[in-house]
């Protein structure tokens, strides 16, 4: 199984001083605008293919904490085996370095296709990541209306952006950032397959798409979103369109075709087949794949408490709460669906084969900026015409698929359980008062975390960016280090001194640093492992031992998988655990706060989101007393 940026990717950065964090820093002016992006692009690096050797023995340093001494012994004389000289490492790597001298990137390609459109498990929960906004001050239907509208509006500014290419371009640590992503995220859909889906993107094409799709009561329908003239619909223009909308479809559809999305790929590729034989079905379907975006008006969610509103709205972003709820109000292959609730709930949910977290946060971010602003614009007088309906023709056999997925995605959303819980006693201040990087920090908790309640360390996965090369997406941070679980099992042994404690601390967040480092420069180890995978594959020779090997299985067995996506709206982004007995853990650290959204599986008794949760509270705030209680002097 995978999930956000894949984290257990088959078989999946130079050491460096301080990389500094993306900020966006450079404004491009307006008036440079056509053939701006491609110049940016051509201007940056090409993704480096790390040295064997490094790869080779940073891959067994990463292992030493996580697998068995026996083990270690093996997998050691399988990688003298091929990393000899003249061996198969050897001509793999001269294959890849190839490769990268005739590609952009030599890996991007393959990541697309094995990470996301390969991988059979629904998109829903175990690829698609949600994302929760703060709870917007409506309650009605009118105030549904208005958010919705004026989100619209915030995306279509947004748009302007890239289609004038005036993006903004980001930094990390000084250095430009692959812009891309934010190309390939409006107008794409993926399209299911019997063995591997595809995307296609009509931004691209000759006659970009001007509509978007509204789906209310599980009914869809195309919008118009620019007049005649060119110029977006104002915000009261959208809610006077999206009124109509909401007042054709007063009623639930009884066959919400939108909750095949939900299935299993090979199964959802067959249904699809069967569904776009009809000519009305196809050209419904073709609306939705080539519209700008989504929008997702959606009816209640169970009641809960004020505690659990925030998780219960994480439910909604990331699966829709089942289909009794909202799970069939979805188009879940569409790249970027905006949901709005009737109560308030906002948010998201991405599919992920076009793009990580960062580049929709920060559209996000802009919308969310978008709809806090005043409305001064005079919309024109024209009268605009009704926004079609999708018309579906539901034979008995699509309506068979309808109720299987149905069942399929109740089961999912009753198994996952997800926390949404804001740690409130501080966020990155803390950890840069002790002048350590917050998000090793944080990484350090989860860790202590894991280890208070399983006793162990497991496989850890954290997404790292590779945006500083074309085309980049993501390599590993591994957080579990020797230093970390040295750290980890430090803590809490009375026969330690606080001193022995922090200084452990301090190593494995300094480790967890230059890992990160390392992985952002195209250093670690996942991918390139991956791409002598794949390279064995792509020459027809046998898969090297090293990668039938337990340890390698043990390795990418992420119990742990996380990932940080911060933002400048005070929201959160969740996902689904990786393997069925692990944890999917997202946050956003904020200066004074942190985000936290943690899922499990409820039918592994091993983990609980909440119990984790609680863990991550208790070791963040024990991290922060010894710390404060052990000054720096005395180290
Ligand atoms: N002392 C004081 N301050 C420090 C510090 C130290 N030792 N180390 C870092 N800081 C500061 C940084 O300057 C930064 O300051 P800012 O808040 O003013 O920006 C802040 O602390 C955060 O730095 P840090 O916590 O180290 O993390 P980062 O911002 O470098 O992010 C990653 C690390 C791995 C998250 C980032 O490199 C990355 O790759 N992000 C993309 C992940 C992704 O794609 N996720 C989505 C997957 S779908």
């Amino acid at each position: 199984m995978w999930g956000i940026c894949r984290r257990t990717v088959v078989g999946m950065s130079k050491p460096c001083g301080f990389v500094k964090p993306c900020h966006l820093v450079k404004p491009v002016s307006a008036s440079r605008v056509a053939g701006r992006y491609l110049t940016h692009q051509k201007g940056l690096p090409s993704l480096p293919v790390p040295p064997l050797q490094q790869t080779c023995e940073r891959y067994i340093t990463a292992l030493e904490p996580i697998v068995e001494v026996d083990e270690l012994k093996h997998t050691k004389e399988l990688l003298d085996e091929f990393k000899k000289a003249g061996g198969i490492g050897d001509r793999l790597q001269s294959g890849l370095e190839k490769r990268a001298s005739n590609t952009d990137n030599w890996l991007s390609e393959w990541w697309v296709q094995i990470a996301y459109l390969e991988y059979r498990l629904p998109v829903v929960v175990h690829s698609s990541p949600g994302l929760v906004l703060p709870r917007m001050k409506f309650s009605d239907k009118q105030g549904q209306i208005r958010f919705a509208a004026k989100l619209i509006a915030g995306v279509l500014d947004f748009k302007t952006m890239i289609d004038n290419e005036t993006l903004p371009v980001e930094y990390l640590g000084g250095k430009p950032l692959c812009m891309n992503q934010y190309y390939e995220v409006l107008s794409s859909c993926r399209i299911p397959g019997l063995k591997r889906d595809s995307v296609v993107n009509h931004a691209k094409s000759s006659h970009p798409p001007k509509h978007i799709t509204v789906v209310h009561n599980f009914q869809f329908f195309v919008l118009d979103v620019y007049n005649n003239d060119g110029t977006p619909l104002t915000v009261d223009q959208l809610c006077v369109q999206l009124e109509k909308i909401c007042s054709l479809s007063l009623e639930t559809c009884m066959e919400p075709v939108g909750i095949l999305t939900t299935q299993h790929r090979d199964a959802w590729g067959k249904a699809y087949l069967n569904l776009i034989n009809d000519k009305t079905n196809k050209e419904s379907i073709s609306a939705i794949q080539r519209s700008i975006f989504t929008l997702c008006l959606d009816g209640a969610m169970p009641q809960v408490s004020d505690e659990m509103y925030h998780s219960c709205a994480a439910t909604q972003m990331l699966h829709g709460g089942g289909s009794r709820w909202n799970s069939g109000n979805r188009w879940f292959d569409k790249t970027l669906q905006f949901i709005v609730g009737e109560n308030g709930a906002c948010g998201a949910n991405y599919e992920h084969a076009p793009a990580e977290g960062p580049p929709i946060v920060a559209l996000i971010d802009h919308v969310v900026e978008y709809t806090r602003k005043l409305e001064t614009v005079q919309s024109p007088k024209v009268p605009l015409p009704v926004p079609q309906k999708l018309h579906f023709n539901i034979t008995p056999e699509i309506k068979t698929d309808i109720e299987e997925a149905k069942r399929n995605m109740n089961i999912l959303a009753e198994d996952l359980d997800m926390r949404v819980m804001v740690f409130g006693h501080f966020g990155k201040n803390v950890p840069k008062l002790h002048n350590m990087s917050p998000d090793a920090f944080i990484q350090m908790a989860l860790q202590l975390a894991y280890y208070r309640m399983h006793q162990r360390c497991c496989s850890t996965y954290e997404s790292a960016s590779l945006r500083m090369y074309r085309r980049g997406r993501t390599d590993t941070i591994r957080s579990v280090s020797n230093a970390s679980a040295f750290f980890v099992k430090t803590f809490d042994d009375p026969s330690k001194q606080n001193t022995e404690k922090v200084g452990a601390m301090e190593k494995a967040v300094k480790a967890h640093r230059a890992y990160t480092n390392m992985a952002v420069t195209g250093q670690a180890i996942d991918r390139h492992l991956l791409g002598l995978k794949l390279q064995a594959i792509e020459e027809k020779l046998p898969v090297p031992d090293i990668f039938k090997d337990t340890a390698y299985s043990k390795a990418l067995h992420y119990q742990l998988s996380t990932s940080q996506v911060p933002s400048k709206t005070d929201c959160v982004m969740c996902f689904g655990p990786v393997v069925p007995n692990g944890y999917g853990v997202c946050y956003n650290p904020m200066d004074d706060h942190i985000n936290f959204a943690l899922s499990s599986f409820n039918t592994c008794k091993e983990t609980s989101a909440g119990l984790l949760a609680q863990a991550v509270t208790d070791a963040l705030l024990d991290m922060r007393r010894l710390l404060e209680q052990t000054p720096r002097a005395k180290l």
